[in-house]
């Protein structure tokens, strides 16, 4: 394929064993920033967050067909590698990985990489078997290009937290650093996906951020509500968008994903300090994810 840029790309796991080889012996720190492309600001916060703490940036760019499940839209993920190049040489990235699915997925492939109790429930519970199709791609892309430190988007916050304890797990070198929900000027969390609503849907899509956003600013302005009265609050302000059709409203523990107790205040969390405010949401046949992380208030 011909690329309108002069970008470095890597299309092989040997050409990127030989990145990974021409490195060695030198203290250069490498980031690897995965995504699965039709990149936009979201994905260039990331970038931006690893040319800055980095000396080499590695961008992997796939769309991974084991986390689809039946039915999803893997066929029709947007996909633009041309406009992607561009916006991983203005970034400053180093090498772009864009691998073909056979040369991931040589068949027969027999192994997976599964983390379990944190996969069950949220995004988990929706669509079975998504999280060990993220761990085991993520897995092999640690694997292939060897990072010092990979960058994750808390938009994904259960991915996160699932890659966290899967490196932890297996004792693997490598940061996980999360990096903040980078939203449209009118709270919209980008999102690949959000080609996919019409005008109607985009405008109900608000119903998300504008809620969480109202939450975290409660939080902050020390109201004080019980983890219930939360997600009922915000269940039935989601609901008030005709176009909304609830997957789940939640409320755990970050990063353990540990259902809070009815009565357990939000200013009052347990051992894991944070709370994940989470929330996936169907317009049309659009299911977006969103969500705030509260932080515990320190009591001096
Ligand atoms: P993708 O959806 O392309 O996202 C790649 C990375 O960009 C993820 O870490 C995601 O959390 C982050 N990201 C997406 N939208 C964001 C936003 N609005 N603000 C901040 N970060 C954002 O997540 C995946 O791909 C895949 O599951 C992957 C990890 C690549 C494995 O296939």
């Amino acid at each position: 394929m011909m690329t309108l840029t002069t970008i470095n790309t890597l299309r092989t796991k040997l050409e990127a064993a030989r990145f990974a080889a021409a490195r060695e012996g030198r203290s250069l720190k490498v980031a690897l920033v995965p995504t699965m492309g039709y990149l936009h600001e979201g994905h260039a916060s990331l970038l931006r967050k690893a040319r800055a703490e980095n000396d080499l940036v590695v961008l992997s760019i796939f769309v991974n067909p084991i986390q689809f499940g039946p039915g999803e839209d893997f066929e029709r993920y947007p996909r633009n590698p041309e406009q992607d190049l561009a916006l991983a040489e203005k970034e400053g990235v180093d090498l772009v990985f864009l691998p073909e699915v056979e040369e991931m997925y040589p068949a027969p492939t027999r192994t997976q990489i599964k983390v379990s109790g944190l996969t069950e429930l949220l995004c988990g519970a929706s669509r079975p078997g998504h999280f060990d199709g993220v761990t085991t791609v993520v897995g092999k892309l640690l694997h292939i290009v060897g990072p010092d430190r990979a960058y994750f988007g808390q938009k994904d916050a259960q991915q996160v937290a699932v890659i966290t304890q899967m490196v932890q797990d297996l004792n693997w070198n490598v940061e996980i650093v999360p990096c903040p929900i980078v939203r449209e000027q009118d709270g919209l969390a980008l999102s690949s996906r959000n080609v996919y609503l019409s005008t109607e849907e985009r405008q109900a899509a608000l119903v998300l951020s504008r809620n969480l956003l109202e939450v975290q600013a409660g939080s902050q302005a020390e109201e004080v509500l019980t983890a219930s009265t939360l997600r009922e609050q915000l269940r039935k302000n989601i609901s008030l968008e005709p176009l909304a059709v609830i997957d789940y409203v939640e409320v755990v523990s970050f990063p353990g994903l540990e259902p809070l107790g009815p009565e357990e205040r939000v200013d009052d969390q347990g051992q894991d300090g944070d709370i994940l405010v989470a929330v996936a949401v169907k317009f049309g046949s659009t299911r977006l994810i969103d969500n705030v992380i509260l932080t515990k208030k320190v009591n001096v």
